[in-house]
């Protein structure tokens, strides 16, 4: 067993797999600044593991803060999922997302080089490939960006590759997710959006709940079988196992790129019927134009993943229609809802 260091650990993604690193006996120390997240998606972590985990609260900019956390913490890998991922926010504010995710990842190789820890699992996204030019997507599909968002991955992803090539002994995986979405099956820990989601399975799950009135559907003109956008979605617990298997697996040194995805694409409307379904609740919806920058279909090739890492994907859309309910009805205002309330309802 080792000793994990994460970066962004407190968040959606970070949440669920310290969880895994924990039930596999993992030593684990998260490392957040917080921005994105709150001390207890952690706290009920280590309950539901009966763990511990040691949390750090720093920013991944601020080097030497950066270097202290990761000499004490005596790691043998990091995974970094510390970040920022709004697509909408960084075409307002992009030096923003070019800070805290090329910087950040930049600070991470400083501080990673000069204390000696060479095996890095990084936060990437099916977003560094741009328009899809082929279905399924396999990795060495041509990478472009269409947002500021998708060009800080891509520089970051571009960064890797390089210092990779420079010092071969190394040992990198570059995880490109698909669409995350579910939650623990406990309903404990799950996504927290700040503001109105923009990605559908959270604003569904809102609907659902009473918060939002209706489901805007951007576009049922595509060429598609029902005319809505096709999406490869991955229960989070499946990208968590993954995240585990990247840390476990003895691979030899190499920078390798691989898609988290399930290979299976569905519809807006096709999701929409899941999730009632799983709720028991009419989801109110009305169709609107296409939204900007967004494609008609696009799903993982997944061949590489389940090779390498010996991991596939488990959970179908019926799971993560029901996950994502319960963590979204015990927790109707996410982590800031009543804290009692949902502990003595968790399964
Ligand atoms: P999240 O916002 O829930 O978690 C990110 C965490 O990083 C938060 O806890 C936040 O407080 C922390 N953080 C942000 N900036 C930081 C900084 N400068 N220093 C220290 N901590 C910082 O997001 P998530 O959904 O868990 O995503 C994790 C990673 O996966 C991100 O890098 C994201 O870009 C990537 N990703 C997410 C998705 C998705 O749909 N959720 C898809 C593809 C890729
Ligand atoms: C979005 C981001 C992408 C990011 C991904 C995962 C954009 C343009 N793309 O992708 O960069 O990597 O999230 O975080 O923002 N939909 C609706 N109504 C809604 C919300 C979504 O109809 O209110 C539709 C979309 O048009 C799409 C599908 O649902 O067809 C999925 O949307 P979303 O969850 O935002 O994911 P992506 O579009 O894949």
């Amino acid at each position: 067993m080792s000793t994990v260091f994460v970066t962004g650990g407190a968040g959606y993604i970070g949440t669920h797999t310290c969880l895994e690193l924990l039930q596999a006996g993992h030593k684990v120390f998260v490392y957040d600044n917080l921005s994105n997240s709150s001390r207890l998606g952690l706290e009920r972590v280590e309950r539901l593991a009966k763990g511990s985990i040691e949390f750090i609260e720093g920013d991944v900019r601020d080097g030497s803060t950066l270097e202290h956390a990761l000499r004490h913490s005596q790691c043998e890998s990091v995974i970094h999922f510390a970040g920022l991922k709004a697509v909408g926010e960084s075409v307002k504010n992009p030096l923003i997302y070019y800070d805290n995710n090329v910087v950040g990842t930049y600070t991470l190789l400083n501080a990673m080089q000069a204390t000696g820890v060479k095996k890095l699992v990084f936060s990437s996204s099916a977003t560094v490939y741009g328009e899809p030019q082929s279905l399924p997507i396999e990795e060495a599909h041509p990478l472009s960006a269409t947002n500021p968002y998708g060009r800080t991955k891509l520089i970051a992803e571009d960064m890797l590759r390089d210092h990779f090539h420079a010092y071969p002994d190394w040992n990198i995986t570059i995880l490109r997710y698909f669409n995350p979405v579910g939650a623990h099956e406990s309903g404990l820990i799950g996504e927290d959006p700040k503001g109105t989601p923009s990605n559908l399975m959270p604003f569904i799950a809102q609907v659902a709940v009473g918060m939002r009135e209706k489901l805007n559907i951007w576009g049922n003109d595509y060429p598609t079988p029902d005319g809505t956008g096709v999406r490869d979605y991955i229960h989070v617990v499946d990208l968590a196992t993954g995240h585990l298997r990247a840390i476990e697996k003895i691979m030899p040194p190499q920078c390798i790129e691989l898609n988290l995805g399930t290979g299976r694409g569905y519809s807006v409307l096709e999701v929409l019927r899941a999730f009632e379904e799983a709720s028991g609740k009419t989801i109110a919806h009305e169709f609107f134009p296409r939204r900007s920058g967004d494609v008609a279909a696009c799903f993982a090739g997944t061949k590489h993943a389940e090779s390498i890492l010996q991991w596939r994907a488990e959970r179908n859309l019926k799971t993560m229609c029901a996950d994502h309910w319960r963590w979204q009805h015990l927790n109707p205002a996410g982590y800031a809802s009543n804290n009692d309330f949902a502990i003595k309802n968790a399964t």
